[in-house]
C-alpha cells in the first residue's frame, strides 16, 4: 500500500499515528555506503514462477549468488548495477527488480523508523527530488498491521534524516517519484523451527523497475482472459527450458533453424509473443517506443550511469538472433482474437515470424515442419476454463477434442496444456509426463506437459 500525497504534512505527526522521531543532530547520521558493484538484489515474481526466475538470472552476465528466497519471496542475486539494468530488460517471468538496502529484525514501529533513518538515501536521491513509499505485509504481533502507517513511518523516517542533513526534505510524488521505497514485512521460521509465528523482519528496497514488469508495451489489443505475460513468459521458460541462448544452429542456406510453436486457441497471442521473444533472445523491456528503453525506476536515481545504460543496451540487441523464417503459428474460433494477436505480435516486432489463423483446435493440421534435434516442436495451449468462457458440458467436449487433436495430429510434439480446471484436464485422455503449479492471480493452475509419441 502507498500512502497518499498529502499537501503541508511536514514536521506534524499524523494523527491516530504515534510519533517515535528520535532527536537527531547531523553527526550522529550514520553513513553506510553502498557498494555499487555488489547490490543485494532481489526479483520478486509471482507464486511459482522462482525456479524460471532463477534459471533466466543464471543466464545473465556477470550474475552471482542466484537463490530462492522462501521466506521473504522471490529470487536473490548479488551484482552491480550494469547487471541491475540488464535484469530489468531482460527477466521475463519477474515482475520487479529490487537493492535490498536492509533486511533487520523488526520489533515495532521504532525499529522500522531507526533502520530507515540509518541508511544512506542520500546516495540515491537529492533533497530536491521526491519519492513514495509503499509496504506490503504485516506484522500484528509487533504492531504493525496498518500498511499504510508502515509507508509513512518509513517516509519520515528517510525525511528526517534529509532534514536533519540538508535542512530541506524531499518530497512525495506517489505518481512519478525519482525514488520508488519498497517496504516488506515477513516472518521468518528457521530451518527445523516448529512454531508457527517466525521471528519478525523487515526489508527495506528500491523498486528499480517503477512500472511492473509485465507491461511491455506490445499488448496493444485484448480479449476477455488474456494470460499475463509473466505467467506467459513462466509457461514458455518451463516449455523451451533445454534451448540454449547463443547463435542457433543454421540450415544448409544459413536460416536459423527455431523451434516451431503452434497456439491452438491463441487468444490475444501473449504465448505466441512471449515464445517469439525467448526464441529470438529480444529482451522484452526493448520493446517499447519503436526499440528505445521503456522507462525504469533506476533512471531516476542520482547513481543513473546513461552511458553503462547504453552499454548493456547494446549488448543486450547483439545478443538478438535476425533471420529466420515463420516459427509461430496460432490458431483461434474467435475474429477479434485474431485480429488481436496479428496486432500484439506486429507490436513486439513478431509480423515476420508468425501466422495466425482462424481454426477451430478440432480440425487444426500441424504446420510442415522438419524435424530435426536441435529445433523442438511444441504446442502451446491455454484453453477456456472458466464459467464466463462456456458451459459446463461445452468446456468438457472442448478439453476431449483437445486430447484427440494432440493424440491424432500431433504425434513426434511436445504439447503443453495450461489450466485451473483439473477437472476439465482429465478430459484431455492423455497422462500427462510433467506438472507445475503456476498461479494465476489468486487461483491455482496447472501446467500440464505432455510427449506425444
Ligand atoms: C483463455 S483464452 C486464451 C487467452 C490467450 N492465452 C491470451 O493470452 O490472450 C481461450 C481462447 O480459446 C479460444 N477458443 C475456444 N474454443 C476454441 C476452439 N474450439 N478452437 C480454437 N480456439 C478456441 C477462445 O476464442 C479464446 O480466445
Amino acid at each position: 500500500m502507498t500512502f497518499p500525497n498529502s499537501q503541508g504534512e511536514r514536521g506534524a505527526p499524523r494523527q491516530g499515528f504515534p510519533s517515535h522521531r528520535p532527536t537527531t543532530r547531523r553527526a550522529e547520521i550514520a553513513r553506510v555506503a553502498v557498494n555499487l558493484n555488489s547490490l543485494r538484489l532481489r526479483a520478486l515474481c509471482p507464486r511459482g514462477a522462482d525456479a524460471q526466475v532463477a534459471a533466466e538470472l543464471k543466464r545473465l552476465p556477470d550474475v552471482a549468488e542466484v537463490a530462492l528466497s522462501p521466506a521473504s519471496g522471490g529470487v536473490h542475486f548479488r551484482g552491480a548495477l550494469s547487471l541491475l539494468y540488464r535484469a530489468n530488460l531482460d527477466l521475463r517471468c519477474a515482475s520487479r527488480v529490487l537493492v535490498e538496502l536492509a533486511d533487520a529484525p523488526c520489533r515495532g514501529a521504532e525499529d522500522l523508523y531507526a533502520v530507515a533513518f540509518g541508511l544512506p538515501w542520500e546516495e540515491f536521491l537529492s533533497p530536491q527530488g521526491t519519492l513514495a513509499v509503499s509496504a506490503h505485509g504485516t506484522l500484528p504481533d509487533v504492531g504493525l498491521s496498518n500498511s499504510m502507517f508502515v509507508a509513512l513511518r518509513v517516509k519520515d523516517a528517510i525525511c528526517d534524516r534529509f532534514r536533519a542533513r540538508y535542512g530541506r526534505r524531499p518530497d512525495v510524488s506517489v505518481q512519478s517519484p525519482d525514488l520508488r521505497i519498497h517496504v516488506q514485512l515477513y516472518s521468518e521460521n528457521r530451518p527445523g523451527e516448529r512454531s508457527l509465528r517466525g521471528a519478525p523482519r523487515m526489508v527495506i528496497s528500491l523498486d528499480s523497475s517503477d512500472a511492473p514488469l509485465h507491461e511491455r508495451g506490445y499488448r496493444v489489443a485484448s480479449v476477455e482472459a488474456p494470460l499475463k505475460e509473466t505467467l506467459a513468459a513462466t509457461f514458455v521458460e518451463i516449455a523451451l527450458r533445454d534451448l540454449p541462448m547463443g547463435p542457433p544452429p543454421v540450415d544448409r542456406e544459413g536460416i536459423p533453424l527455431l523451434p516451431t510453436v503452434v497456439d491452438l486457441c491463441c487468444g490475444s497471442g501473449t504465448l505466441l509473443v512471449e515464445a517469439g521473444l525467448r526464441i529470438l533472445q529480444k529482451s522484452p523491456g526493448l520493446l517499447r517506443s519503436g526499440g528505445k528503453a521503456r522507462h525504469f525506476g533506476f533512471m531516476g536515481w542520482r547513481t543513473f550511469d546513461q552511458a553503462a545504460f547504453q552499454r548493456v543496451v547494446e549488448d543486450a540487441g547483439r545478443q538478438v538472433v535476425r533471420g529466420g523464417r515463420v516459427f509461430l503459428h496460432g490458431y483461434d474460433l474467435d475474429r477479434q482474437a485474431i485480429s488481436a494477436a496479428r496486432r500484439n505480435l506486429g507490436t513486439a516486432g513478431l509480423s515476420p515470424f508468425s501466422q495466425i489463423q482462424l481454426g477451430d483446435l478440432r480440425s487444426v493440421e500441424p504446420p510442415v515442419t522438419v524435424p530435426t534435434s536441435e529445433a523442438p516442436r511444441i504446442v502451446l495451449c491455454n484453453p477456456p476454463y472458466g464459467e464466463r468462457m462456456g458451459g459446463p458440458d461445452e468446456l468438457v467436449g472442448l478439453y476431449r477434442a483437445l486430447g484427440d487433436t494432440l493424440k491424432r495430429r500431433f504425434t513426434g510434439w511436445s504439447a503443453y496444456v495450461y489450466t485451473a480446471n483439473l477437472d476439465l484436464a482429465k478430459q484431455i485422455g492423455l497422462r500427462p509426463s510433467a506438472r507445475h503449479i503456476l498461479w494465476n492471480g489468486p487461483l491455482e493452475g496447472r501446467l500440464l506437459e505432455f510427449r506425444l509419441y
